[in-house]
Formats: structure tokens, C-alpha cells, sequence
């Protein structure tokens, strides 16, 4: 049996219908490069979970380091600040890009990381009101309009030194991924959009570019945190087209000398819906199911004999999506799934539970957050991954 090139889970071996996103790093990346100055605003790629925002920036990562790029990667959690945690991604990067020599001809690097790191950390020296988040009155607003100003600076000594270093030696700049974004606190992410505001002024010094994403409520978060935070670059990642979802499944098998039946390729990407985890998911069932060797063809036998190892899979999803949400938010899914259509208005959903539309935005607001369901316009939402709408009917 050929080894599974399938990858749920992980960044893919082949990452399929993303090149107008990958376009979109490209050109910050080009600009830092060739300008040797800071590529644009804030970046902020967004989507639900598993529709493949690690695997973009993953790949945009590998493909910036193969141009000359030093990248620093942090995934922000609730748990802690990020700003610190960045400061150590920075440092192992200039390290191991040899910016930051070893031993004690590093120290003076060392020394001055720590000082930012601990500008970054300390509690209460945080960016406050004056950064204009909503929802704060002027009196506010005047009680302590410097106390951003500590960190602040402390970032843009960070990004600028390491920058700079790189450039030095003749590398083409420094990259900044945060992951997992709407995880940041608002302290932070003030922190980092006032930071990135200031070195655009200086925008000719700074040969970097910072590269985000984030659940859906990441754009919301950086607004809120900073006013101008709106003027960052916001992409949403959509579900894989057909042709796409085809080609995830073919391109990998294809590469070991297997391939799929049309009625195999056709019954997966029926299954997922566009949905790049679920497709990984649903071709590494089927393709332990098949065992193939070089030659090899999968058909829809096999398509049927793995699909429920791979349903067992995604109920123990749909069971953790289920046992986090509140009574409050369970109704609200359960009256969502009983409409049994792939996108729902608010009307339907306040209709079966016999309220006015306006009662029902707080699960909403929350369910979106979660990740748990997701805005398509016009009042309308959808469950993010695929089935769960059945796994909720079948609950009740
Ligand atoms: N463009 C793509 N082509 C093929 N497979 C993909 C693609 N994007 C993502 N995947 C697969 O989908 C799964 C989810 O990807 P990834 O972890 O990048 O998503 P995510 O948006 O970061 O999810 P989360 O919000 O949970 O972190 C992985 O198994 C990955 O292999
Ligand atoms: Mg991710």
C-alpha cells in the first residue's frame, strides 16, 4: 500500500484553489522585497474553522523563505499575551537565520530582546482609551492618554531592529504571521495596529509585512480595538469550488500513481461541500479503506467502506460543538437545523422559537464567534461543517 497523502488536520501536500489569496501575500511580499519597505496594512485573512487559514499561511511561510524571508509565527490564544510570545518567535527566527550570532557575540541582541519583551508584558502598561475603542465616553478617553505608549514603541523597536538586521545581511525582510488572531486581547491588538501605523510612517525603514488570520469575528476585534484597525486588509476564505475540492482529492493520489473512479471523485466532494477538512478528512478514510498500491484505482467501494471512520470523526466534532454551547444557543441551533436548508434566515429561526428576530441575536452574535455557524448575507447564516445541521435534528 501506497503511504496516505491525505492530511486532515495538517497543512496539505497540495494546496488547491487558493492562488488569488496566495497573490494577495505575494504582493506585500514583493513590495517588502523590492522596496525594502513595509508591505501595506494589517492583512487579515478569515473563515471558519478548517476552510484552511493555517495551510495558507503555512504556505505562503515556505514560499516567502524561498526569496530570502526571515518569518516570525505566533498563534495568539485567550490564555495569554501574544506580544511577548513574539518577541521569542522574532528572536528564534533571527537566531536561527544566524542574524543573531551564537554565544556571547549574541548577547547584546539578547539583552535588548528581553527589555522589549518586557515593555510587551507588563501588566497595566497596556494601550488603553485614547486608541478610540468604541464604546468608551471622552472622560475615558482623557484619563491616561499615554499609557499605550510604553509597548507601542517597544513593538516598533522589535519589528524595526529585526528588519533591519535581515536586510543588513543581505536577507529581503522580516514576516510576521499571527494565527488564531481573534484570540488577541484588545490590549494587544491595539498594541500591534498602533505599532504597524507608526512604522508606516516610516515606512522606508521597515522591510516587513505582518500576515493574520482569524475566525470571522477577527475583523469586529481589530475595529474595536482600534478605530483605524477598519483600514486593515480583510480577506474571507470561502469553501472550496467543485473543481477545487476534485482536484484536493486527485492531486495528492495522483502524484503516487493512483487514481480516483469520477463516481468516487464525485460522492466525496458531495459529502463535504466545499469544506477542505472535511474532504481530507473523507479522502484519508477512504483511502485506508482502499489500501492502494501504484496503479492502483479507487472506486466507490472503497468511497463507502471509509466513510464511517470518517463519520466517526466528525461526530465526535459535531458532539464538541454541541456540549459548548448554552441552552440559549442549543435552541437557537436546534430551531436552525429544523429548517433543514443550507442557509437559514433570522426570521425562520425566531418564527419556530416564537420570538421577535431582535431576542435571538445574542446566540447569534456568540454561535458566529464559536465558529459554530457563519453570516452568507442578508440575515442568512449556515452551519459551518458540513452534517451538523442532521447531528442536531437527531439530537432532538
Ligand atoms: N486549499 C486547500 N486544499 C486542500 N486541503 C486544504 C486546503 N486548505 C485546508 N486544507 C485542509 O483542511 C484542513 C484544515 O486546514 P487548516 O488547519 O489550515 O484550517 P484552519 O482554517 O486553520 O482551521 P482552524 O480554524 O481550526 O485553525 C486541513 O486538514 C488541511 O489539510
Ligand atoms: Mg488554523
Amino acid at each position: 500500500m501506497q503511504p496516505n497523502p491525505y492530511t486532515p488536520g495538517q497543512v496539505p501536500r497540495v494546496l488547491v484553489g487558493r492562488s488569488v489569496e496566495l497573490g494577495r501575500i505575494r504582493d506585500r511580499v514583493s513590495r517588502v522585497a523590492t522596496f525594502g519597505e513595509l508591505g501595506g496594512p494589517l492583512l487579515v485573512f478569515h473563515a471558519p474553522r478548517g476552510l484552511g487559514k493555517t495551510s495558507l499561511l503555512r504556505t505562503a511561510q515556505r514560499d516567502a523563505a524561498a526569496v530570502g524571508f526571515v518569518s516570525a509565527w505566533v498563534a495568539c490564544s485567550r490564555e495569554r499575551p501574544f506580544l511577548p510570545e513574539l518577541v521569542r518567535a522574532v528572536e528564534r527566527a533571527l537566531t536561527r537565520a544566524e542574524v543573531i550570532p551564537p554565544g556571547d557575540a549574541g548577547l547584546r541582541w539578547r539583552a535588548r530582546l528581553e527589555r522589549i519583551s518586557l515593555e510587551l508584558g507588563v501588566p497595566g502598561a497596556k494601550v488603553r482609551a485614547d486608541l478610540g475603542r468604541r464604546g468608551q465616553t471622552a472622560h475615558d478617553s482623557a484619563a491616561d492618554p499615554t499609557a499605550g505608549a510604553a509597548p507601542i514603541a517597544a513593538l516598533e523597536d522589535l519589528l524595526h531592529d529585526a528588519a533591519v538586521a535581515i536586510r543588513d545581511r543581505g536577507g529581503a525582510g522580516l514576516l510576521v504571521f499571527l494565527d488564531e488572531l481573534h484570540a488577541a486581547s484588545a490590549d494587544d491588538l491595539a498594541t500591534l495596529l498602533n505599532g504597524l501605523q507608526n512604522l508606516d510612517g516610516e515606512r522606508e525603514e521597515n522591510p516587513l509585512a505582518v500576515v493574520t488570520a482569524g475566525l470571522p469575528v477577527t475583523p469586529e476585534a481589530l475595529t474595536r480595538a482600534a478605530t483605524f484597525g477598519e483600514r486593515s486588509s480583510f480577506v474571507p476564505l470561502d469553501l472550496l469550488s467543485d473543481a477545487d475540492a476534485r482536484t484536493a482529492l486527485a492531486a495528492p493520489a495522483e502524484s503516487l500513481g493512483v487514481a480516483w473512479t469520477d463516481e468516487a471523485l464525485d460522492r466525496v466532494v458531495g459529502e463535504a461541500h466545499g469544506h477542505p477538512y472535511v474532504l481530507q478528512l473523507v479522502g484519508s478514510a477512504t483511502w485506508e479503506a482502499a489500501r492502494p498500491s501504484e496503479g492502483d484505482v479507487i472506486d466507490l467501494a472503497a468511497v463507502t467502506a471509509g466513510v464511517p471512520a470518517a463519520e466517526e470523526q466528525l461526530s465526535a466534532m459535531y458532539r464538541a460543538r454541541w456540549g459548548a454551547a448554552t441552552d440559549g444557543e442549543r435552541a437557537f441551533l436546534t430551531a436552525m437545523a429544523a429548517a433543514d436548508t443550507d442557509n437559514v434566515t433570522r426570521a425562520q429561526i425566531a418564527h419556530r422559537l416564537g420570538v421577535d428576530t431582535r431576542s435571538i441575536s445574542v446566540p447569534r452574535e456568540r454561535l458566529i464567534e464559536k465558529g459554530v455557524i457563519e453570516p452568507v448575507g442578508h440575515g442568512l447564516v449556515r452551519f459551518t461543517l458540513p452534517g451538523f445541521g442532521s447531528y442536531v435534528r437527531g439530537r432532538t
